[in-house]
């Protein structure tokens, strides 16, 4: 059966997990999905939706993807869909989110399930994980997702049981944290340790970073992922006095998208 994976990913820890789930090249960028450079093959029976829970539900690009892709699409070739989200504490209702705009789309949703990963949102975490401590959590998850990765091939079929009412009030209050980290401007301040390198123009998941006069800019439409923090090879970007940055589990280059 051809699979494959829509990722989407900020500090790189959803496209950690695709990587133990699935082979390399079936993983695609969500945002690949969404401006039309890639398309869902027509003999694609397997798919699957990745992504980390963005308060307590599914970052926007996810949702975009369902409706204007998915519900776009003829997708009566699709038999397994499965819907995989990261986490950092409290996973809220992201599956759920994923399964009633399946349906919507006309899409029954097969098998979800959720990997707790290290969390390194700046606002609440100030202290990223170390490489050594990132290892150490890693170690601890590799059982279970060598389980994702067995059910996935076996097309076992598992849902989060949910309520709908919960669900649409999570989905309210995310939409107003949301607008609100969109106008707040994130809180990074660049430093003169910038090189003009471009890596966080190049990984930002949501093209929201410029390269102006050879420098960064950002525009006005962050979604905080902090990507650009974290992965800067410099560490040229400031938060509120955080001394230490958050390497994840995949090559930086991996995570570039232009
Ligand atoms: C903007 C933002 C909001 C987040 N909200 C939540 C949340 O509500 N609950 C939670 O458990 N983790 C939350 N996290 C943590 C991420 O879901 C988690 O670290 C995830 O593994 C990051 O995946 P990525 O590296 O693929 O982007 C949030 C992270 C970000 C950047």
């Amino acid at each position: 059966m051809k699979r494959e994976i829509a990722l989407f990913t900020g500090t790189g820890n959803t496209l950690f997990v695709a990587n133990q789930i699935a082979n390399e090249d079936e993983i695609f960028f969500i945002e690949k999905y969404i401006d039309g450079t890639k398309t869902i093959d027509e003999d694609t029976e397997s798919l699957g939706i990745m992504f980390p829970t963005h308060v307590g539900t599914i970052p926007d690009e996810v949702e975009i993807f369902i409706k204007e892709v998915l519900g776009k699409r003829d997708n009566s070739n699709l038999g397994y869909v499965f819907s995989i989200c990261t986490y950092g504490g409290i996973k809220g209702s992201a599956n759920s989110r994923v399964e009633k705009l399946l349906k919507e789309a006309g899409i029954a949703l097969s098998y979800s399930n959720a990997v707790r990963m290290p969390d390194a949102y700046l606002p609440i975490d100030k202290k990223p994980l170390s490489e050594m401590e990132t290892l150490a959590f890693i170690n601890k998850k590799l059982n279970k997702l060598d389980k994702i990765k067995n059910d996935i091939e076996i097309e076992r079929v598992r849902l989060t049981p949910f309520s709908e009412k919960i669900g649409a009030k999570i989905h309210k209050w995310a939409k107003g944290q949301k607008d609100r980290y969109t106008k707040t401007n994130n809180g990074l301040k660049l430093t003169d340790r910038c090189v003009g390198c471009a890596t966080c123009y190049r990984i930002c998941p949501v093209d929201n970073i410029v390269m102006k006069d050879g420098k960064p800019k950002f525009r006005n439409h962050c979604i905080e992922c902090y990507a650009c923090f974290h992965r800067c090879p410099n560490f040229a970007y400031e938060y509120k006095g955080v001394k230490s940055q958050y390497k994840g589990l995949e090559d930086t280059s991996k995570l570039f998208r232009r």
